[in-house]
Parts: structure tokens; C-alpha cells; sequence
């Protein structure tokens, strides 16, 4: 099955073709860090006018590139949410129009959960070495670990009660001086620092659930940087590799704990922007000793279309989408049950 995947919730706007929820025929990504590095963050507006200036050329490029025609599409997948809301509505509103055109079904993905399909792109796992699993996405606005059954069941068993991992690395690089977004900078700056020179307080070490918290890590940084303003090189480098250390340690340990409370999950697999960071790689697979680990190529590790192609393969095989979707009476954030929503209020 060949399916559009059309993602607009942030800051990248992308389309992909992938057959069969692995096998990536395009990906493209036109990424809009340039236009908001100057603001140190996502400016909203911004992102909704440059998603709405390179979409069109984005979608015929994606097919283009994948040598299938409008023609050869099974489905059209779109990310619904969560994200920017005028920054969704530019993908919604095209895909709604591309499919009503074609005639092809048109598949809302929830963003979140399609990060753990790039973890699974351009590899040949088969779904019954994968799943049960244990998944985490980490990214720069959420941190939620899953219990998965099958690509469509999420049970969310634990997640982040204040900042997302990724936006913890994105403020505490600020703190330091450095661009966004920061975990790259951070992981850079790592590299020549020395984690134990500074002791950080563990997070969340003593509960034996699996919620997160960053706030307190942050505020722990904010204390470092008063105390001494004016770091020199190695000193900022020890602050950076004892910051990652600890931030990383926090869903390490978490995550042995899922993998102990879960014991009937056949992997773990990692998702979102943080699984980029070589460090956090490291210190997981030191962890799980034997349990199978995925990371994702780096390539889609941040923000992609393809994984949400992925994503809308398994709803639409599986009929996990709003009753209504066929007749395009949905909109960006509307009339879609978000089960990480609905089972965060509920705890
Ligand atoms: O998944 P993503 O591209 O976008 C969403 O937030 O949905 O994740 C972006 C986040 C940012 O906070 C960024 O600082 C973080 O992922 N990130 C990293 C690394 N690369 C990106 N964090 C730690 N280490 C990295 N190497
Ligand atoms: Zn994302």
C-alpha cells in the first residue's frame, strides 16, 4: 500500500511516499530553522506563512522523487495534531483538498504517535519481532512512554508532569549562550566536558512509577549559571556533559523500569528529536541488557512525513480513525479522541 504522508505541526514541512509503513520511497524535508533561529524558538505565525509557501512544491517533489504518480496512491496520511494550530491547518487543508481531487482516502495521524514508526522506517522488522513494546517519544514537546500492543494501541504509562526532555536541552543551551535548538549544541559541547564534576540532583529516582519531571533540572542549571556567571570554556562543557548525563539518566532508569513492569515486551523503542543524542543510545543499550533497543536513523529522528505515511498505513489497515474522515468533516484538533489527552486528564 502506497501512502502521502503530509506533516505541518511545527517548524518542518514535509511529504513522503513509504510503502507498507517501512520502506521510504521520498522524504522531503524543508526545514524552517533559519527563519526562527533569530528568535531563539518556534515563532507560530511564521511557521504557518512558511509552511503555506512550500507545501505544494514540497508534495510534488515527494512524488517526484518516489517515481509514483498522484494516480498510484492508496491514501493520503496528515498529521491532525497536536502542534502549532495554524501551522496544522496549512497540511489539513491541502491534504483535504489533494484527496477530495483524487478521490483517495484521507487518514488524520496524531503526530506524537507516529514518531514511533521512524524509529522502524528503512528496516525490515517484521511487527511480531517488534511488538508488545515499550516505546518512548522524546521530543522537544513531549516525553511519554508507551505500552504498545500492536502499532495502533498506545497505552501512555508514563510521562513528563512539567517540560519535555528536548525542551529542557533547548532552555538550559539558552541559559549557556548557545542557539537553538539546543540538544545538539549541548551534546556537542558535551563531548569535552566532564559529567561528574558536577553533581546534579536525580530525578525522580525514588518513585517507582514512570512519570518524569525536567522543571527541577532546569532550575538546577538556572542556580549554577548565578553562582558562576562567567564559566569558562571547560567549566561550560562539564555544565553541558553533567546536564545530558542526568536528563538522559532520568528516562534510562524509567525506562528499565517499564521493561520490568512490562516483561512481555519483545523491544524498546526509541522515538522523537532526543534519540538523535549519541550519549542517550549509549547509556540505554549499557542498561537493557539483551532486551532489543531501536533508535531511529538519524535522519528521522526529528520531524518527518514519513513516519506519519507509516502511521496512517496501520490506522487505515486497522480502521482506527474518526467515523467521519471520509467526508473531510474534521478539522485540526477537532472531533479526534487524543488518547494521551483523554488518559492524561483522567490520571
Ligand atoms: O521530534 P523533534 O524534531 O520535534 C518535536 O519537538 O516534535 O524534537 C526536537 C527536540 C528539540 O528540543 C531538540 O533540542 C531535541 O529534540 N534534540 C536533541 C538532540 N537533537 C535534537 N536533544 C538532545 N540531543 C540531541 N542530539
Ligand atoms: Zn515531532
Amino acid at each position: 500500500m502506497l501512502i502521502l504522508g503530509i506533516e505541518s505541526s511545527c517548524d518542518e514541512t514535509a511529504a513522503a511516499v513509504v510503502e507498507d509503513a517501512r520502506l521510504v520511497k521520498s522524504s522531503v524535508v524543508a526545514s524552517q530553522l533559519l527563519s526562527h533561529e533569530k528568535f531563539g524558538g518556534v515563532i507560530p505565525e511564521i511557521a504557518a506563512r512558511e509552511h503555506l509557501r512550500v507545501i505544494s512544491a514540497s508534495v510534488e517533489q515527494a512524488l517526484q522523487d518516489s517515481g509514483v504518480g498522484f494516480d498510484d496512491l492508496d491514501a493520503i496520511a496528515v498529521t491532525q495534531g497536536p502542534g502549532l494550530i495554524g501551522a496544522l491547518l496549512v497540511g489539513v487543508n491541502y491534504a483535504k483538498g489533494l484527496s477530495f481531487s483524487l478521490g483517495k482516502p484521507l487518514i488524520p495521524v496524531n503526530h506524537v504517535h507516529a514518531h514511533v514508526q521512524g524509529a522502524l522506517l528503512d528496516t525490515s522488522y517484521r511487527d511480531e519481532e517488534i511488538y508488545p513494546c515499550i516505546a518512548a517519544v522524546v521530543s522537544g514537546g513531549h516525553t511519554n512512554i508507551y505500552f504498545m500492543e500492536s502499532p495502533v494501541h498506545f497505552k501512555l504509562i508514563g510521562y513528563t508532569t512539567d517540560d519535555a526532555c528536548g525542551e529542557s536541552f533547548d532552555k538550559v543551551a539558552k541559559l549557556l549562550g548557545m542557539n537553538y535548538p539546543g540538544g545538539p549544541a549541548i551534546e556537542a559541547l558535551a563531548q569535552t566536558g566532564d559529567p561528574v564534576q558536577i553533581k546534579m540532583p536525580k530525578m525522580m529516582a525514588s518513585s517507582k512509577d514512570l512519570m518524569m519531571s525536567y522543571s527541577g533540572l532546569k532550575t538546577h542549571m538556572v542556580n549554577l549559571v548565578r553562582q558562576l556567571p562567567n564559566p569558562s570554556q571547560q567549566q561550560k562543557s562539564d555544565m553541558c556533559a553533567a546536564f545530558q548525563r542526568e536528563a538522559l539518566s532520568q528516562l534510562v532508569r524509567k525506562l528499565s523500569l517499564a521493561s520490568t513492569l512490562y516483561p512481555e515486551a519483545k523491544s524498546v523503542v526509541i522515538a522523537g528529536g532526543v534519540s538523535a543524542n549519541k550519549v542517550f543510545k549509549q547509556l540505554l543499550s549499557e542498561a537493557m541488557n539483551g532486551q532489543q533497543v531501536v533508535f531511529p536513523q538519524l535522519k528521522y529522528c526529528s520531524d518527518n512525513a514519513a513516519m506519519i505515511a507509516a502511521q496512517g498505513y496501520y490506522d487505515f489497515k486497522n480502521q482506527n480513525l474518526p467515523q467521519n474522515y471520509q467526508n473531510l468533516d474534521w478539522e485540526a484538533y477537532a472531533q479526534y479522541p487524543f488518547q494521551d489527552f483523554i488518559q492524561k486528564s483522567q490520571s
